[in-house]
């Protein structure tokens, strides 16, 4: 059993990690410096799973705060969600994004190194493929990413591949996500945006809520069999046992390893709004907009790679997430 660092701990991806991660025996530490999450998570998890995970206010790139924290706790393994992640405004706020996202992965290296801590899983994303075509595979080209966080990402994953390649007993573990969506069967976590949600899920829920009248499609017009854009969309409790199956590699394997996390199945905008209508038996009004800038037509994933490493497959399906993000979404009314 280890006990895990997760920064950005208290957030969407890392608090169902989270939870999976004392389901099964290991401990968390969480550290968070609640710009896009509460600390109400932490008494959540608690609930979930009866035990409380140790949790450290602090911006994992303050130095200071960071090394008191290696000092008290000795992580074995860190799981870094910590980062900026919204894509509009990593183009309108570029610096901040690089400054941020990159300040953050350097000063965590050097303080892994600073306290032999030698494993690190990173919440990397499908928005590294840029340019490619779908089905995207590990060794499908990246770069050509369409906005500075889809750059941050790439950047990191290359600084992380640097440290692994200059020091051989680290051990880095690069997870590519397709599109996490869904929450807790307990309706306890879950996505909870700030301001206008920018993905389709939260959009579609915070409709069902009558926070919003409708739904924007963006785009009819994609050469999709629909018209619409299509994802790879993956249950967040799916991708929290991939972050266990990752990390129990990471123990007994040194170097550099890229997993994609997806279903490798695409479903579409309009295909998304009539499972959640089926799912939750509710009416999304929406309306078909212009497309948006720097959207795919496709996006999906080959799975064949975590499947046959991590032994690890997506179980839960388009209505699992539907049902499950309307539930947490209730829960907020
Ligand atoms: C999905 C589909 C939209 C909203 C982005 C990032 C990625 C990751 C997740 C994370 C597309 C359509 C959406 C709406 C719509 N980053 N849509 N109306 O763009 O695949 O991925 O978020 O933190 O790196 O690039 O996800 O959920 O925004 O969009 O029609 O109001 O839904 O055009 O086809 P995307 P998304």
């Amino acid at each position: 059993m280890s006990k895990v660092l997760l920064t950005g701990g208290t957030g969407f991806i890392g608090s169902h990690t989270a939870v999976k991660l004392l389901e099964q025996g290991h401990e968390a530490v969480l550290a968070d410096n609640l710009s896009n999450s509460s600390r109400d998570v932490v008494d959540r998890i608690e609930q979930i799973t009866g035990k409380r995970p140790v949790f450290y206010e602090i911006d994992v790139a303050d130095r200071q705060a960071l090394a008191d924290l290696f000092r008290k706790e000795s992580p074995d393994a860190v799981i870094h969600f910590a980062g900026y992640k919204a894509v509009g405004e990593s183009v309108a706020k570029p610096l901040m994004y690089y400054r941020n996202n990159l300040d953050t992965t350097l000063t965590l290296l050097e303080t892994m190194a600073q306290f032999d801590c030698r494993r690190i899983i990173f919440s990397s994303s499908s928005t590294v493929y840029g340019a490619s075509q779908p089905p995207f595979n590990e060794d499908s080209p990246t770069g050509g990413c369409s906005n500075p966080y889809g750059w941050t990402k790439f950047m990191i994953e290359k600084i992380l591949e640097g440290a692994a390649h200059a020091d051989e007993r680290l051990s880095v573990v690069l997870l590519r996500y397709f599109n996490p969506v869904g929450a807790h069967a307990s309706g306890l976590i879950g996505e909870k945006p700030g301001g206008i949600p920018n993905n389709l899920m939260p959009f579609i829920t915070q409709v069902a809520a009558g926070k919003r009248d409708h739904l924007n499609v963006f785009g009819n017009d994609y050469e999709t069999p629909d018209g619409t854009g299509v994802r790879d969309y993956i249950h967040v409790v799916d991708l929290a046992k991939g972050h266990v199956a990752a990390l129990n590699y990471a123990e007994s394997h040194t170097g550099t390893e890229v997993f994609n996390l997806g279903t490798g199945k695409g479903t579409s905008v309009l295909e998304m709004i009539h499972a959640f209508e089926r799912a939750n038996g509710l009416t999304i009004p929406y309306v078909i907009a212009p497309r948006r800038p720097g959207d795919l037509a496709f996006s999906f994933a080959e799975t064949r790679k975590a499947e046959a490493v991590l032994h690890w497959k997506a179980e839960k399906n388009i209505e699992d997430m539907c049902r499950d993000a309307w539930r947490f979404e209730k829960g907020l009314l």
